[in-house]
């Protein structure tokens, strides 16, 4: 990991106190002139890092750029031995077709792709599905043997519960899911999920489950496409979250894996 990673993932695991840049320096085995270069490289990527004298930096409240060193700040450690690789992308086409590749060629059981953006996101029975900023789009790669249910229906149950659990434990708003796996909120939809799979021809046997999940946590719904206008809706207002997107992306995380 690069120095302002692990710049990052201090302030992260940090977050609402000050921490000196010596401190930083002596932890990262870094001279403080580069613990400096990366606290501007974050600020350059967006980050609010507040800086007083004396005590050091700190991460602003209200950042929410998501990133793997935010997303496992909120997991727990005997957690984080229990997922895969985690992957961030600031824009990709389709981040179950990313997991797709990978889970093809071989990965572990909860590797994960996550991306900010989709410019080609993929619903059921290949509807686009709409993915600007201000959502969570996720795609988590789990392998049959290491999930409690081999059942279709109950894997899918399983991952809509999963995420209704978290945005109801986070954020005290509980969706329910209607048709084969969408959240609703007061007749709108918040949250869209694609679970693909590979197996083997002849014996059916089920080798990966790839599981896609589309929030839409606070985007600009006005810009939404007239044909979804009326029918979907954001978690929060742009901007007006009560918790990070990081937060939520752990918390569906840990209760899946
Ligand atoms: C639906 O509403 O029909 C399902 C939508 C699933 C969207 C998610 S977003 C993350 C993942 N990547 C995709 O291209 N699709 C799923």
């Amino acid at each position: 990991m690069k120095t302002a990673g692990k710049v990052l993932a201090l302030l992260e695991e940090n977050k609402g106190d000050y921490v000196s840049g010596a401190e930083m320096a002596r932890v990262l085995g870094k001279s403080r002139n580069a613990v400096w270069k990366a606290i501007n490289d974050l600020r350059t990527r967006g980050y609010v890092v507040e800086s007083v004298t004396n005590k050091g930096y700190r991460l602003a409240d209200d950042n929410d750029i998501i990133s793997p060193e935010g997303i496992r700040s909120y997991i727990k450690p005997e957690k984080l031995k229990t997922l895969g690789k985690l992957t961030v992308y600031e824009c990709v086409d389709s981040t179950n077709d990313k997991a797709k590749e990978l889970a093809i060629k071989g990965c572990e059981h909860g590797t994960c792709i996550v991306a900010a953006k989709q410019d080609g996101g993929r619903g059921r029975k290949d509807h686009l599905f709409y993915s600007p900023e201000g959502g969570i789009y996720m795609s988590l790669i789990l392998l049959p043997d290491k999930i409690p249910y081999k059942d279709a229906g109950d894997i899918t149950r399983f991952i809509g519960n999963s995420v209704c659990k978290a945005i109801s434990d986070l954020t005290g708003i509980t969706p329910y899911i209607e048709g084969i796996n969408d959240l609703y909120i007061d007749g709108k939809k918040i949250c869209g999920i694609l679970i693909e799979s590979g197996s083997e021809f002849d014996s059916g046997h089920l080798q990966w489950i790839v599981a896609g999940i589309g929030i839409n946590f606070d985007p600009d719904i006005k810009a939404f496409p007239k044909e979804l206008k009326g029918k979907a809706a954001g978690l929060f207002a742009p901007g007006k979250g009560n918790i990070s997107k990081n937060n939520l992306i752990a918390s569906i995380l840990e209760n899946i894996c």
